[in-house]
């Protein structure tokens, strides 16, 4: 069979991953696609870099253009990541006829749905295993092996650098800058590492797992995102003294009057196999209602992990390029005309529960204040910590975990909390999961 021509846009950590990984396993692949995958152009803003960086191997460099315009290429691989130049040479890659494969989550995320049109109106294939979850094969698991499930809901650590700081600070009691620059200074943070820490990586990612487990749109405008930069270090250790640990959760839940589409701080128990995903790992538990939880474990960036993404995509298009495009699997797993219309539920209408640390005067009556509030709010107390006040100190922190409510009753809560004489600071709200 002739072999699939591809075209690499940009040989960064990715597209030079890609490079790697299909020139040392080439012939293995090709044994399982049936055909060779050939690379056959490299397009590159800096065309002598990537000439030293394929080392002696002789793949004509070309512009990034000129790459997308090449008749030569069948395929085009983009990871350059980013919005521009990367959607302007995609949407010109499909009208060239070529059909594509990306990592690039923020791309799709914002564009997918013009990107996905224009490639249904061509026939060409758009595929982006490499775009969620680097190396764990999440996209193929949900559009395909738990196509039988109405999926419940999705919860995931899909962002590696968040693991990461949030890892160093509980095992080593380090302050977020630091481990933020340790988190730079080895190649993990996104180029803009505010993507990373305030949870648009991860809004990004977790919107394209809720369009797939659900049919829905692409809906990150609507989703709820909070990153990490406001986690202290007394409430990591007072989480893990109840037993929980905090991770950045990317999370999608059904629910009978919407979608629930967040991203935040969680605090999960830790005795939950995700709670014990450390450092730059990530990992995707996936309820359905046929399979139960199934949970996707592995490397959720780097080099060769996200290259095992990109090529997989590539034998998929290998195997379908002469089929006719209906027996393709639908981009987002549904069929585009049946798309449902379930809305995405403000953060307001969210249920959960609630981790609440409140700073108070240690005096009588104080505790009593608070629960009446509670009370009058529909909120459960699942555990309460009191913390001794440190020697010659008048105020002291109570801690309190919620059982699920909505999350308007809760700010309600706050707010009046936070107007007591007695209460001597902001209440800091995290939310928990129990993930059963
Ligand atoms: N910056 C991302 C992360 C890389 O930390 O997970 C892969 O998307």
């Amino acid at each position: 069979m002739k072999p699939l021509k591809i075209g690499i846009l940009g040989l960064g950590t990715v597209g030079g991953g890609t490079f790697d990984v299909l020139t040392r396993n080439g012939n293995e692949i090709s044994r399982r696609a049936g055909r060779d995958i050939q690379i056959v152009a490299v397009g590159a803003r800096n065309p002598e870099r990537a000439i030293k960086r394929m080392s002696g191997v002789a793949i004509p460099v070309m512009s990034l253009e000129q790459t997308v315009a090449s008749p030569d290429v069948d395929v085009i691989v983009e990871t350059l990541g980013g919005y521009e130049p990367a959607k302007s040479l995609i949407l010109k890659a499909i009208a060239n006829g070529k059909h594509v494969v990306t990592a690039n989550k923020a791309l799709l995320a914002m564009h997918g749905d013009e990107i996905f049109s224009a490639a249904r109106a061509k026939g060409m294939i758009v595929a982006f295993e490499a775009a969620v979850a680097g190396g764990i094969p999440i996209i193929k698991a949900l559009r395909e092996g738990l196509v039988a499930n109405r999926i419940e809901w999705i919860a995931g650590i899909i962002n590696g650098t968040t693991n990461f700081i949030l890892s160093e600070m509980r095992s080593k009691g380090l302050p977020f800058e630091t481990v933020l620059a340790d988190a730079q200074a080895k190649g993990y943070a996104e180029a803009d590492p505010t993507f990373d820490i305030e949870g648009i990586d991860a809004g990004h990612k977790v919107s394209i797992l809720a369009a797939i487990a659900f049919g829905i749109p692409l809906s990150f405008e609507k989703a709820h995102v909070e990153g990490i930069t406001k986690i202290q270090a007394q409430d990591i250790r007072y989480a893990e003294e109840m037993g929980y640990r905090i991770k950045l959760l990317g999370i999608a839940r059904r629910r009978e009057n919407g979608i629930e589409l967040r991203v935040h701080p969680t605090l999960i128990p830790a005795k939950r196999l995700i709670a014990n995903v450390e450092g730059v790992m990530n990992a995707v538990l996936v309820k359905g209602d046929a399979a139960g939880a199934t949970l996707y474990y592995g490397p959720g960036a780097g080099a060769t992990a996200t290259a095992s993404a990109v090529i997989a995509d590539l034998v998929d298009v290998a195997r379908l390029i002469d089929a006719d495009a209906s027996h393709r699997v639908p981009y987002l797993a549904f069929h585009h005309d049946r798309i449902g219309t379930e809305p995405v539920l403000a953060i307001d209408e969210v249920q959960t529960s609630y981790y609440l640390r409140l700073r108070v005067d240690d005096k009588p009556g104080v505790l009593a204040d608070i629960t009446r509030i509670l009370a009058d709010n529909h909120l459960s107390i699942d555990a309460l910590l009191q913390k001794e006040p440190d020697e010659g100190e008048a105020q002291t922190d109570i801690i309190l975990l919620t059982h699920e409510t909505v999350e308007k009753n809760v700010r309600r809560a706050i707010a009046a909390i936070e107007a007591l004489a007695t209460t001597r600071a902001k209440v800091v709200l995290l939310r928990l999961e129990n993930l059963a």
